[in-house]
């Protein structure tokens, strides 16, 4: 495509995607592909919303950490000895260098470069051998403390500081969770991929089962068809896909759903994208969140977080039942990848153009309205 203004591409996607969906069509490839897009969606969309960066269960204990980068920017999210969870900036206030990478626990994050130590709430505790700095400002010299907000057990990060409270546009989700007890539940297994292909590929694939009868026929398809799947009207920044279960007969729950989980979970299961890219499957027994970090046009880790309540674990052989549960969302997900790859290395053609929609494509259309709204601001 030969170079568009912004302006005009922008309005290339609003006459595609801002349509009834029985005439919409996607976003035009570019907006899966293009450098400059990506830098947009940075800067009005990854660092104005909400974005998940992981679970609270990864940090149960004081001093607990873990390193990610959102929209380049990077953090450490640290458990508090007061308990709060924090997004602070990994970044060293001395010379920039990166305070620690991976997880762990530390009483006090030290920077392995010229050992200044920070507080576990970001507050400068020690700079070596700085006396000759004539007004060193100690409380600059702290961690800058982004916005964050603990939902359903997930730690949500808003860079810009701006955002409306996370928890106020999701009532409707947080009344349908309420029997889930989810800010208690706990990681019973976790799996990582590198993924060469542009974020929106993977919430488009996640958000439509009208692609079990192509890609899972042996899988997902024999108990979860996608031609009955349904999409909620919009009600929010999130898009919900109802799946049912093979002629709405009864699924076989791996753990023990908690009581008061209602009858008819058994029968279907959801799939939710919180928008921008927030994605999780809740099952009566189990819930699988999908968490992105975000590094270019073309590229992001994906972690599978496959996650249970303590009291749904207690049945025999659970450690089994663990290993079988990872090994099934890998198999699953690895037959995902071929068609995201697929889409991607397709959406490169010259050829390539906005895709119309079918009625169980719903959801895609609903976060597109959402995004190109979010890209179209001021
Ligand atoms: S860069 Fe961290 S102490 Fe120098
Ligand atoms: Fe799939």
């Amino acid at each position: 495509m030969a170079k568009m203004k912004m302006e005009d591409v922008l309005k290339a996607g609003r006459a595609t995607v801002d349509l009834p969906l029985e005439r919409a069509s996607t976003l035009p490839p570019e907006f899966y592909r293009s450098p400059e897009i990506f830098d947009l969606e940075v800067k009005k969309v990854f660092r104005r919303n909400w974005y998940s960066v992981g679970h609270i269960a990864e940090i149960p204990n004081a001093g607990d950490f873990f390193r990610f980068d959102l929209a380049g920017e990077p953090l450490l999210i640290v458990r508090g000895k007061d308990g709060v969870v924090r997004a602070l900036s990994a970044v060293c206030r001395h010379r920039w260098m990166l305070l620690a990478e991976g997880a762990g626990n530390a009483g006090t994050l030290s920077c392995p470069y010229h050992k200044w130590t920070y507080a576990l709430d970001g507050s400068l505790m020690a700079a070596p051998l700085m006396q000759e700095a004539d007004d060193l400002d100690r409380d600059a010299c702290s961690l800058p403390n982004f916005a964050c907000e603990v939902w359903q057990g997930v730690i949500f990060v808003n860079l810009d500081g701006n955002a409306d409270p996370l928890a106020t546009a999701l009532e409707p989700l947080a009344r349908e969770f309420a029997p889930w007890k989810m800010d208690e539940m706990e990681i019973v297994g976790r799996v990582e991929f590198e993924q060469a292909f542009n974020w929106k590929v993977l919430i488009d694939n996640f958000m439509e089962a009208y692609h079990h009868f192509g890609i899972h026929p042996e899988t997902f398809e024999r108990e979860y068809p996608g031609e009955n799947t349904t999409v909620d009207a919009s009600k929010g920044p999130f898009a919900v896909l109802r799946i049912p279960h093979r002629d709405n007969g009864l699924a076989q729950p791996l753990f023990t759903p908690l009581s008061g989980i209602p009858d008819k979970v058994r029968r279907s299961f959801s799939v939710f994208n919180i928008f921008p890219a927030h994605i999780f499957a809740v099952l009566a027994d189990t819930l699988a969140y999908y968490r992105l970090e975000i590094r270019s046009v073309d590229d992001f880790k994906l972690t599978i977080y496959l996650l249970a309540h303590p009291d749904s674990l207690k049945v025999p052989d659970v450690e089994e039942l663990k290993a079988f549960l990872r090994d099934v969302t890998s198999a699953i997900h690895v037959e995902d990848i071929a068609a995201c790859e697929g889409v991607q290395h397709g959406l490169m053609s010259k050829t390539a153009g906005p895709a119309r929609l079918s009625h169980l494509e719903a959801a895609i259309h609903q976060h597109q309205i959402w995004l190109l709204d979010q890209l179209g601001q001021i």
